[in-house]
């Protein structure tokens, strides 16, 4: 018998809080020992990979993904369910996804639609997962299901500032707050003014300016940025931890910055599409312009980008996450092209389904960029998911007998070089935002729980559907409410 499962020598280990020299030894699915390069020669394993100098680093945790969700409103339906969604983030190298168990208005249970999703993932799907519950009907029966959410491993929600299918009125939003306080639930927020964007979308109409690009014009960032501090004052109020999710605007990441400075317990998203997609991309000739559209959009330039990279680098984001929402491009039923009709032969933005595909790209694009440090790379793709959503140390770390045994292995730096093309990716998708852009890296290996998932040069996909299990998850290891006290109206 063979003291191992598997080996992995010769690479450059990075984790958020150390780089060196390791060899990593994998048992019965953890990670057994992570020793200095050379120290393991003696022992025997079932299977051995030489990382050949090569980064070797926990498995990417991916918080925001769609997959599955029924249409909550006008048409359009994601184009990835489990079994898609999570191959195609394994082949990217992302062993964990946390998606999403959409609560539609007229549904008042949260947990009926924790079951309607677990029967959507189980059994399906090739990484690891979990849900964070979208609140959309804060009545009495949800509010009262958080507690029941938390002791079935739930410990976040979403909500929505716009969307009239899912926006909460502010009223609402303290209502959800409040009870996640009790519960120790993180709240992750869309922070867009819906009053704002209907109204320009109106003033659009006015003038009949339908084309895609006028999706950028109809989100102008106000919205974000009122939204932003709106939700930093709610939750100031309540003393609660928060998450922005999908920043886009620099100026919002200044409210964030503030709040943080403040010692609030504010924490902020943004996404690989404000670092790489520009309005530009959704000014293009005909439709083409609809692939890009996404919620809040992109911005205008270089400068947007530019605050976003410097926001990550100072650590006013604590997560790079994919915002993965998948539409067919080329299709009239549940695509992009449901926004087709004989009046708007170019599509009118405003029925444009929101969203882009981008799961298995995310970690490529960021580390091709070559932008970040290693160690805020895993940190911001990995590790502070699993803090902040109560998945640390089994993901998101390699503790010897903690973490479990996920990592993404890279080509040895400048051994090879890739043109992204979407024939080379495995979600069901008909097109990616970043066609033809040329990557540094790709991730040359895959391991999930001590499994070879992903090989790029030997197989490719190896994983298994029904491979991926649910993570049951605790309470968040980032700061939470400042106060430990009940919260007390007449305090104020
Ligand atoms: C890095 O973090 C891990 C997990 O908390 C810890 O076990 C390890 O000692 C840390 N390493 C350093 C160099 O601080
Ligand atoms: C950090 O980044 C944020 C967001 O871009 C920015 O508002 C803030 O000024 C930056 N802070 C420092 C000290 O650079």
């Amino acid at each position: 018998m063979p003291e191992y499962d598997l080996l992995v020598l010769n690479g450059l280990v990075v984790t958020d809080n150390e780089t060196g020299e390791f060899d990593i030894a994998v048992k019965d699915g953890k990670i057994a020992e992570v020793v200095p390069r050379g120290s393991l020669k003696a022992h025997t394993a079932s299977k051995t990979i030489d990382a050949e100098g090569g980064m070797v680093m926990p498995g990417g945790v991916d918080a925001h993904v769609h997959l599955d969700e029924p249409p909550l409103f006008g048409k359009g339906a994601t184009a990835d369910n489990y079994e898609t969604g999570t191959r195609s983030a394994i082949c990217g190298g992302t062993t964990t996804l946390i998606t999403f168990a959409p609560q539609a208005k007229n549904q008042p249970s949260l947990l009926a639609c924790l079951e309607a999703t677990h029967a959507r993932a189980r059994d399906n799907c090739y990484s690891d997962y979990s849900f964070h519950l979208i609140c959309s009907n804060a009545g009495p029966q949800a509010i009262s299901e958080f507690a029941g959410l938390r002791a079935a491993g739930i410990s976040s929600l979403k909500i929505y500032m716009t969307y009239e299918a899912l926006q909460l009125k502010d009223s609402e939003i303290l209502d959800v707050l409040f009870e996640a306080r009790k519960q120790q639930i993180v709240t992750m927020i869309h922070a867009e003014n819906g009053a704002i964007i209907d109204w320009t979308i109106k003033k659009l109409e006015e003038k009949k300016l339908f084309a895609p690009k006028y999706h950028v014009t109809s989100h102008p960032p106000v919205a974000e940025i009122e939204a932003t501090y709106r939700a930093i004052s709610l939750s100031d109020f309540i003393d609660v931890p928060i998450l922005i999710v999908h920043v886009s605007s620099p100026s919002a990441a200044q409210h964030i910055n503030d709040a943080q400075r403040r010692g609030l317990p504010v924490y902020a998203e943004t996404c690989p599409q404000y670092l790489f997609l520009t309005r530009k991309d959704l000014d293009k000739p005909g439709f083409e312009g609809a692939k890009c559209v996404c919620s809040p959009p992109p911005r205008e330039g270089e400068q947007d980008h530019e605050g976003i990279w410097q926001g990550i680098e100072n650590g006013t984001f604590t997560v790079l996450s994919s915002d993965h929402c998948p539409f067919l491009f080329d299709n009239h039923e549940i695509g992009k092209k449901t926004s087709i009709t004989a009046e708007h032969p170019n599509g009118h933005f405003r029925y444009i389904p929101n969203g882009c595909p981008g799961v298995e790209t995310r970690l490529s694009l960021a580390l091709s960029a070559h932008r970040l440090q290693l160690q805020k790379f895993v940190e911001v793709t990995s590790t502070n998911a699993a803090k902040l959503y109560g998945l640390y140390p089994k993901k998101g770390a390699l503790v010897p007998g903690v973490s479990d045994a996920d990592l993404t292995i890279w080509y040895p730096e400048g051994m090879k070089e890739f043109t992204l093309k979407n024939e080379m990716l495995h979600h069901n998708v008909d097109y990616t935002p970043y066609e033809g852009k040329t990557l540094k890296q790709w991730p040359r290996y895959t391991v999930l729980r001590g499994e070879v998932v992903w090989a790029k040069d030997e197989g490719g996909l190896l994983g298994k559907k029904g491979y991926g299990q649910f993570l049951k998850r605790g309470v968040s290891s980032l700061a939470g409410s400042r106060s430990k006290e009940e919260w007390n109206v007449e305090d104020f």
